[in-house]
């Protein structure tokens, strides 16, 4: 088993759409190994999107992700990097596949409803950042 890290953004939480995409992912098997409601200030926003930062789209970003409370939860299953990805579907809903979370529920490529981390190594640094007291565990693919 692996975990990653999702984030039910601000968009979806407001449109009462959490529970639907709760159990969309454990329909795709994924287990919820921890979960938590917060609302984010900008400096955590910013030091989360870090590596966004300079993208024309950085400042709207961190708006938004302040706007309202969101759900960062951790996710384990095999390959769950990769299968969550699959999952969630391409930035833009417009470009989503039929059936994934975002073609589902996200309004716009900004308001994308789900973030999922997009690598192995930030997994790790992403359940790190909003579940510090969280044993390390396998990470993987
Ligand atoms: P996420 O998977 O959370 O990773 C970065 C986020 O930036 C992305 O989802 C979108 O919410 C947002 N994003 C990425 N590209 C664009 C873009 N071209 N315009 C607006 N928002 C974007």
């Amino acid at each position: 088993m692996t975990q990653t890290l999702a984030i039910i953004k601000p968009d979806a939480v407001a449109a009462a759409k959490t529970g639907k995409i709760l159990a969309h992912l454990e329909a795709a098997g994924f287990a919820v190994r921890a979960l938590r409601m917060t609302r984010l200030g900008v400096p955590e926003a910013e030091a989360f999107y870090a590596v966004h930062r300079g993208r024309p789209f950085f400042r709207s970003l961190c708006a938004f992700m302040t706007s309202g409370p969101c759900l960062p939860l951790v996710l384990e299953r095999a390959d769950a990097v990769a299968h969550l990805r699959t999952v969630i579907g391409a930035t833009d809903p417009a470009e989503a596949a039929a059936g994934t979370v975002r073609k589902l529920y996200a309004e716009s490529k900004e308001r994308n409803a789900i973030h999922a981390s997009d690598s192995v190594e930030n997994a790790a640094r992403e359940i790190a950042f909003f579940f510090p007291e969280m044993e390390r565990v396998r990470l993987g693919g």
